[in-house]
């Protein structure tokens, strides 16, 4: 993909439903009893990974690329798979599931591509084996594939040791199948959305700041799910329309829950033009558009409480950073090193490439923007979001842009490019 500057990006966009609803629903709405439907589930290939997963232990699950239909056989419902269970390029895959398969009455195993075999599983190994699982790394590199024996297990309280919505909701999940009650607790609440979902299917699951309990429940019902829009995908547009010169953007429909909606925060601290209309809630979720139009940026500290509510959104910010003057400081965010690539390297080698001046440290970057960077040819490592990031940063740089690897947006945002360059028309 050859990108280059764009002037005025105008216009309106939906982005596709978020990733990590689209993810929950399959999961939770297969072990419902009754149909779930699931109306926006975004069709990338991380989410088409978890439906063949559940397709594998015998879920009929319909998917006509706009309904997604779910045949949910209750909790105890699932079938031993045939095969490894292939979960591609999908961590919360990987995980959540994981939690579903510790609870099971059969083994089976779980494995992915390239970068999932080199991403740490012993977070979720270590609380599920506390809770009487038998889960085995085969390469015994703490990594998939896994083998997962599943057992007779019961409810422990768990003190998280990283806050990460894919270890809280893989030890819930266990839970569901636990003898007894089951609770996490994490340095910062992390996204939220198993705990809402499970509420909204019947499940008996309380919050109480950063610990979430619960306790098992005969059945969970299926339920009507309406997906927001990803404001991980949202996050592209808000970068664009604040750096492209003359850009005014709305992006319709974004899911805005306080577990995610740091990307909004950060733009408004770097004196963005951002406002959001037409709040109202879906299923549970806080919902609005987002308008944002282009402005002079300036870089800010960001760290600590809020590096959860925008893990995914860093590296865009990062490319929002470069064109901010002054400095932009990134900390507490170690967890960008065991991401779909190390995104503090990956940054680092790409934004450098640009001519930024840009320091990777332990827990994030350091930037110093405000200079135009010059177009260069990027790797993507096949990191769908550092593809997303670098298309955005062409439109404002000088020269070409050449992404290597773009086609990894198909893993969440298929139509990315198009929405993005229909806006420059
Ligand atoms: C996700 C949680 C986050 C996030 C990932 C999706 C989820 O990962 O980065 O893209 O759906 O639970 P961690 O739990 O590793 O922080």
């Amino acid at each position: 993909m050859k990108i280059t500057r764009k002037n005025g990006l105008k216009g309106t966009v939906s982005v596709p439903g978020d990733k990590s609803i689209s993810h929950r629903s399959i999961m939770l709405g297969s072990i419902a009893d009754g149909i779930t439907e699931v109306h926006h589930f975004l069709q990338g290939a991380d989410c088409l990974s978890s439906i063949a997963c559940f397709r594998q232990m015998g879920i009929n699950i319909e998917n006509n690329g706009d309904i997604v239909r779910i045949h949910g056989k209750g909790l105890h419902g699932l079938k031993q798979p045939s095969d490894i269970l292939d979960t591609g390029n999908s961590g919360t895959t990987t995980r959540l599931m994981s939690g579903i398969l510790a609870g099971q009455n059969f083994e089976c195993i779980v494995n992915g591509d390239a970068s999932i075999q080199s991403r740490p599983m012993r977070r979720i190994i270590t609380p599920l084996s506390l809770m009487g699982a038998s889960i085995e790394s085969l390469k015994g590199n703490d990594c998939a594939p896994l083998k997962i024996t599943g057992k007779k297990i019961k409810g422990i309280h768990y003190d998280s040791p990283v806050s990460s919505a894919q270890v809280k909701s893989a030890i819930l999940l266990a839970g569901l199948y636990a003898e007894g009650e089951t609770s996490v607790t994490e340095p910062v609440l992390s996204r939220n959305h198993t705990e809402l979902m499970l509420k909204g299917c019947g499940g008996d699951i309380t919050s109480n700041g950063t610990t979430a309990i619960l306790r098992p429940v005969e059945r969970l019902e299926a339920q009507k799910i309406v997906v927001p829009g990803d404001i991980s995908s949202a996050a592209y547009f808000m970068a664009a329309g604040l750096i492209v010169p003359g850009s005014e953007i709305c992006i319709k429909n974004v899911g805005i829950n306080p577990t995610r909606d740091g990307m909004i925060r950060v733009c408004q601290a770097m004196g963005g033009n951002i406002r959001m209309e037409n709040i109202h809630e879906v299923c549970g979720e806080p919902v609005a558009d987002i308008i944002v139009s282009h402005s002079n940026l300036h870089g800010i500290m960001i760290e600590g409480d809020i590096i959860p509510t925008l893990i995914d959104e860093l590296p865009i910010i990062a490319v929002m950073a470069a064109f901010a003057d002054g400095q932009t400081v990134i900390r507490d965010a170690a967890e960008l090193k065991v991401k779909e690539s190390d995104r503090i390297a990956v940054m680092t080698e790409n934004l450098s490439a640009m001519g930024v001046d840009i320091t990777p440290t332990d827990d994030g970057m350091i930037i110093n923007g405000g200079k135009t960077p010059c177009g260069a040819q990027i790797q993507s490592h096949l990191d769908h979001r550092i593809a997303m990031s670098f298309a955005v940063a062409a439109l404002a740089s000088d020269g070409e842009t050449e992404i290597i690897g773009s086609d990894c947006v198909n893993i969440s945002y298929p139509t990315f490019y198009n929405d993005l360059f229909n806006l420059s028309k």
